[in-house]
């Protein structure tokens, strides 16, 4: 198997989208000028090139959407001070979609297929990344291309990278509902990955949460229907009496970018964080005895979401005002600065 990119081939623009764009765009809507697509045939990367945003052909049989070997990761670049850009943290992208695509029986992306497409496509399209608060939410995508409708995995793959000027995902503080109902993911399942049927399987506990006035559910393990698992938009953590306390990663969540920095940041700026099963009663007792702080999500897109309600068994907890939220509001603020290189950064996580 071939791991060495192929030469990389640029069609640019003939004009820029970016003058057509004002004022606040919708997560996920607008995209930017170019994209950058890969193809995996016969054992290897035959054909890399970065071209205008725009459709991609396929057939109905493609296998990716009969039997769903499709992965994709979230990450974001941003400005430094003076403009430049920044990607956080793109080594662990590229570790996690090859893990998610193991698990999908898909051969891995090679490094400098993903390296070289994402570092060219982010300079040629370095002026859609927001300046301000926003960023340019980016998402390689890679997926099975046979056109055959026999089930077993696909000989030949695409992958792309398109990228997005995005504010916040949540704008407000967010109400989550734990379900009972429905289960995200199981020991041995695909959990752990970041594979599209993941996001599929959760819509339908998500639109009912939507029917009830709430953002999304709360995931409980499959076997107890006890411990918080995630949330599917992003991991959670709870500060129960000046400790954060985060469900540990079983192999049933998703080991996610931001909940790992965030966890480094809270340990190096002194805070005890515990990773353990957390049950959702352990929650409700805090929230009872009054030692229930903060609730919060953390994730590429949601970034630090405060949590303003849980509504478990009919019953809503209603947590203390998000202005107070000390813990996350410091460890977001921090997150963001290393990000933009408006601080010293000693874990070399934003890149240029
Ligand atoms: C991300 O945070 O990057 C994700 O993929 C979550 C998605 C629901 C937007």
């Amino acid at each position: 198997m071939s791991t060495v990119a192929p030469h990389l081939s640029v069609e640019k623009v003939a004009h820029s989208r970016l003058d057509e764009l004002n004022g606040k765009v919708a997560f996920g809507k607008v995209f930017s000028d170019h994209m950058f697509v890969a193809s995996y045939e016969n054992g290897s990367w035959q054909e890399a090139k970065i071209v205008p945003y725009g459709r991609i052909e396929m057939a109905p049989s493609l296998s990716a959407l009969h039997y769903g070997q499709a992965v994709f990761e979230g990450m974001k670049a941003y400005r430094n001070p003076a403009g430049e850009p920044l990607l956080f943290r793109p080594e662990a992208n590229f570790q996690r979609i090859n893990l998610s695509a193991e698990r999908l029986c898909m051969p891995p992306i090679s490094q400098e297929v993903f390296q070289e497409g994402l570092t060219e496509l982010i300079r040629l399209d370095a002026n859609w990344i927001p300046t301000g608060e926003g960023s340019l939410y980016i998402r390689p995508t890679y997926f099975a291309s046979d056109e055959f409708i026999g089930l077993r995995p696909s000989e030949s793959y695409k992958f792309f990278i398109i990228s997005c000027p995005v504010g916040p995902y949540y704008s407000d503080p967010v109400k989550l509902i734990v379900t009972d109902k429905y289960v995200r993911a199981c020991e041995g399942g695909t959990g752990a990955a970041k594979v599209a049927g993941n996001y599929a399987a959760s819509l339908l506990a998500d639109k009912e949460a939507k029917a009830q006035g709430y953002d999304n559910v709360i995931w409980l393990d499959a076997i107890h229907h006890k411990y918080i698992e995630e949330c599917g938009t992003m991991n959670l953590a709870f500060v129960i009496d000046h400790v954060v306390v985060t469900p540990k990663l079983t192999g049933t969540i998703l080991n996610g970018i931001t909940r790992d920095s965030v966890l480094t940041l809270f340990r190096d700026m002194g805070v005890k964080v515990e990773e353990r099963l957390v049950s959702i009663d352990e929650i409700a007792e805090a929230f009872d005895s009054g030692v229930l702080m903060e609730a919060f999500g953390m994730g590429t897109a949601a970034t630090i979401a405060p949590i303003s309600t849980i509504n478990y068994q009919g019953r809503d907890l209603v947590l203390p005002s998000v202005s107070e939220y000390k813990y996350s509001r410091a460890v977001g603020e921090k997150l963001e600065d290393i990000k933009r290189a408006k601080c010293e950064d000693p874990y070399g996580w934003a890149v240029r």
